[in-house]
């Protein structure tokens, strides 16, 4: 798929923008603080109905303005549809498509996808678990839609119980309510770690290939991600705060192995729970499930958060981006309900939108030249870059130009 125009109001430091879009290379250009990440911003947010900078949408209305507006056309094999989005700060959004309100806005999810790079990417190695765990969920919700409904499900049950828990330290005792949350949680948690151990195995030849692709290791020019996957430094692996569930460790096709289904997962949960009521109740929260969880990074055997260099950390994060997008490419729109169930043949209409954040200044120019080769050949990838330079010869395709909060096509 691809977007045929983005049109924004009151979004960030745009008044108005309206911004014609074709399919193949775009690149958007202009100095610092111009709005060239702004613009992305809102096309991911018409994908994912959330910013990648951001927590709340606040910081997304432009000052002074009470709301923001994003719509985006996307073209998906010849068939048009409309997207949508008012961004009302403390209230709940309000989504179209195809000028038809949707019941609840995350309807629209599924209409767009995007898989998007930025800077602040770097955190998904350097940083902290939440936002790997955010990364592995946003793929699945990105595989199928539906699982939004899974993911927000556990973050309600989530919270309750974490009330109950927060009650009982007070008390010093297990309220007997805790059972029924303990079966809330254990239902939900298991889809949601069914579907991210399934997701990782999947992903992981995908992110292994394209580090091995952008960093040049072995011969890989990059043509073929997947053949290079068993021979790159970069693994993945799912580190579970279920004891019974044996952590993961996987890269190539070679090693499959044996995943737990949700039932069996459901009971493990149950019995961690079980085992850890009464640090629970001391400490008030809850100390086991999905959202206790990480996904581990390594890099030749090395955790790669604590020991991988500034150029190969950012490698590592642009990997788990561009193996999304891998696997995204081949996977059809709400297709595997589990996303561990096999997926059909590729589909290219459903192809993501592939969106890169400044993402060449900071490579070096093997690494340039590898990226630009592994993304010529994507239906449509927006670049921006503060710099002409910064972008590899023969890949510029369209120029925008963004200035004091203008965008215009250049030449
Ligand atoms: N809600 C808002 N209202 C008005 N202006 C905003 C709002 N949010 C951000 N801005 C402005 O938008 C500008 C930043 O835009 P953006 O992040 O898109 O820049 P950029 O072109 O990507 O720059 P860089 O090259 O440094 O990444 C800043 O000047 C900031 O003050
Ligand atoms: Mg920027």
């Amino acid at each position: 798929m691809h977007v045929t125009h983005l049109s924004l109001t009151d979004f960030r430091s745009y008044a108005r923008a309206e911004v014609p879009l074709g399919p193949g290379t775009t690149t958007i250009v202009g100095r610092n603080g111009q709005g060239k990440t702004n613009l992305v911003e809102a096309l991911g947010y018409a994908a994912t109905l959330g910013s990648h900078r951001v927590a709340t949408d606040a910081p997304l209305v432009r000052t002074g303005a009470e709301r923001a507006v994003v719509r985006a056309a996307v073209d998906r094999a010849g068939r048009s549809t409309l997207v949508e989005l008012e961004i009302v700060p403390g209230r709940a959004n309000r989504a179209r498509v195809n000028r038809a309100p949707v019941a609840r806005p995350r309807d629209v999810l599924g209409s767009l996808r995007t898989v998007l790079f930025a800077p602040e990417d770097l955190a998904l190695v350097k940083g902290e678990p939440d936002g790997r765990r955010r990364y592995l969920d946003e793929v699945l919700v990105a595989l199928a839609p539906r699982l939004a409904g899974v993911r927000a499900d556990y973050e309600r049950v989530l919270r309750q119980r974490n009330t109950l828990l927060r009650t009982a330290r007070a008390q010093r005792v297990a309220p007997a309510a805790l059972e029924v949350w303990d079966e809330h949680l254990a239902a939900a948690g298991a889809q949601l770690l069914f579907s991210r151990l399934h997701l990782v195995r999947r992903v992981a030849p995908h992110v292994a290939a394209a580090y091995a692709a952008v960093s040049g290791h072995g011969d890989a020019a990059g043509e073929e991600p997947g053949a290079d996957a068993a021979g790159s430094p970069a693994r993945l692996g799912y580190r579970c705060s279920v004891p019974e569930v044996d952590d993961l460790d996987v890269v190539g096709a070679g090693e499959v192995p044996e995943l737990p289904g949700r039932a069996e997962l459901a009971e493990a949960l149950l019995r961690a729970l079980a085992a850890q009521r009464r640090a629970e109740v001391e400490r008030g929260t809850s100390l086991v499930g999905p959202h206790r969880d990480d996904l581990v990074l390594t890099l030749d055997g090395l955790p790669a958060r604590g020991y991988a260099s500034h150029g190969e950390s950012w490698s590592f994060a642009l990997a788990l981006r561009l193996g999304s997008y891998a696997l995204l490419r081949g996977a059809p729109v709400g297709g595997p309900a589990g996303a561990g169930d096999p997926a059909s043949g590729p589909s290219p209409e459903d192809e993501p939108v592939l969106v890169l954040d400044d993402v060449f200044a900071e490579l070096d120019a093997g690494r340039r030249r590898r990226l630009a080769a592994l993304v010529a050949g994507a239906e449509q990838v927006l670049i921006t870059a503060a710099v002409d330079d910064d972008v590899p010869a023969g890949l510029e395709g369209d120029r925008l130009r963004v200035a004091d909060g203008e965008v215009a096509r250049d030449g």
